[in-house]
């Protein structure tokens, strides 16, 4: 093929666009609960020390294998190593099941702005308004939570259809830094309400009554999903990077931000959480994931003077963080369409938002009567599908990962690409990690989810 590969335009469009993909959900509805619950400050300690070891080295390791291969995954393990083309088709099938049932998420964000835009925001904090939502109870197109996944969907295919400068880049370049300011701005309120020192305290201050290994386990399959790594992203996204672009100092600033935003969510979350609640921590504790956003936040947005703006900033900002990382995911799906099927860019994107509608729908509607009956291993389509991909999945291909580039090609190769734009500051680090210590700890995480669905262990 001689047709030239899309590039971002700069150092900066790279580093922000893969930011935008690692910021997600993940950073806002699951960071701050695991460190409330595994000892605060020593929580943090742990994850950040992870962050820059563990992180560093698989990310750098993917967004090397992408500029260096120019491929999206599944040519690219595959030039790499001829045996290992099947793992390209693997990591591959990450992001062809997360999309889907993303947007489905993306799309209660989207309603959930709206609610607040138009002024009904704190009616979605009355105990019965989320359920009923996404049990499909409620009247109306409005009502209906395929309305506003479709809504969602076809955000993602206009920004994708753009390319990658004009879309994917020119989207993550304004929305990032908006995201930032918004956090901040939210975590400063947050701050300034009464009682809400003491939920600071609780979130900073290391208690180490709460650390045992399940506090490092939970720091690395956390650390794991939010940088988006073992999914082809940042293979796409490296990829796209320019050959003389820094790709240590890149990687590190990509650290730096999604690490960042996780503990600015903490800043926003902990405190107003611990001030509505009247000092007791359980509740921070014990609410994670959809329950957290779509029905505490909204109480505690109610019990707050401004609640209403503050609800509209905050769920501005999280439909940011989530379309910033459901548009990599759509990129990275499309251009392996683009590579593989030959297809026209164009024509991929249509095929690619086709395909997201029709397998997003039994997500969308898996919590209503209708569906009651059908739920693989016991769990809703959309758990089922983020069991599947980010429980079992994602550890497969990051530890084949390892064992090919620390093992099979050799971690020269990635050595290699970092050296040829720049320093490689922890190459020495890297080696080790790749080889050894990085495939033992994702065995460990892969280990514990499996025996948490089994029921064995309960973190
Ligand atoms: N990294 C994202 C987050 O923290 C999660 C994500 C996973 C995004 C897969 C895109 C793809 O929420």
């Amino acid at each position: 093929m001689n047709k030239q590969r899309s590039s971002f335009t700069s150092r900066i469009g790279f580093v922000l666009a893969a930011s935008g993909s690692a910021v997600g959900l993940g950073n806002l509805w699951r960071f701050p609960y695991l460190a409330a619950k595994y000892g605060g400050g020593t929580f943090l300690l742990v994850y950040i020390i992870l962050a820059v070891t563990f992180g560093f080295t698989l990310m750098i390791a993917e967004v090397a294998i992408g500029r260096r291969t120019q491929l999206s995954c599944i040519g690219a393990y595959k030039q790499l190593d001829k045996r290992f083309g099947f793992l390209g088709w693997l990591a591959a099938a990450v992001p062809v099941i997360i999309t889907p049932y993303y947007c489905v998420i993306g799309g209660w964000v989207t309603k959930y702005l709206i609610e607040f835009l138009t002024g009904n925001g704190l009616e979605t904090a009355s105990d019965a308004f989320f359920g009923s939502f996404i049990g499909v109870q409620a009247p109306g197109l409005a009502g209906n939570p395929v309305t506003w996944f479709v809504i969602f969907v076809l955000i993602n295919t206009v920004i994708v259809l753009c390319g990658v400068q004009q879309g994917v880049e020119k989207v993550s370049r304004v929305m990032m830094p908006v995201l930032v300011i918004l956090s901040a701005i939210v975590a400063c309120y947050s701050l300034t309400i009464p009682g809400a020192i003491d939920g600071l305290k609780f979130y900073l201050l290391p208690r180490w009554s709460d650390f045992s290994i399940f506090t490092v386990l939970g720091a690395m399959g956390q650390m794991f999903y939010s940088m988006s790594l073992a999914m082809g992203i940042m293979i796409t996204y490296g990829s796209y990077m320019q050959k003389d672009n820094m790709l240590e100092h890149s990687v590190t600033q990509i650290e730096v931000f999604d690490t960042g935003i996780a503990l600015l969510a903490g800043l926003m979350i902990i405190p107003a959480m611990v001030a509505f609640s009247g000092g007791d921590t359980t509740l921070v504790k014990e609410s994670a994931g959809a329950g957290l956003m779509f029905g505490v936040l909204p109480k505690v947005f109610e019990s707050m003077a401004f609640g209403n703006v503050i609800g509209t900033v905050f769920f501005v900002l999280v439909l940011l963080a989530a379309l910033t990382s459901s548009i990599s995911l759509m990129e990275t799906i499309t251009s392996i369409v683009v590579d593989k099927a030959h297809l026209s860019r164009r024509a991929a994107v249509i095929a690619v938002t086709v395909f997201v509608l029709l397998l997003g729908i039994p997500s969308c509607l898996g919590y209503s009567e209708a569906f009651a009956a059908i739920q693989p291993l016991g769990m809703a389509f959309l758990d089922f599908f983020d069991f599947i991909s980010n429980s079992i999945m994602m550890p497969i291909v990051a530890f084949l990962t390892c064992v090919l580039v620390g093992h099979i090609v050799g971690p020269k190769v990635v050595i290699d690409e970092v050296e040829s734009s720049g320093t490689f500051r922890r190459k020495k680090l890297f080696v080790i990690m790749i080889r050894w210590i990085a495939p033992i700890m994702l065995v460990m995480i892969l280990a514990t989810e499996i025996l948490k669905f089994m029921g064995v262990v309960s973190v």
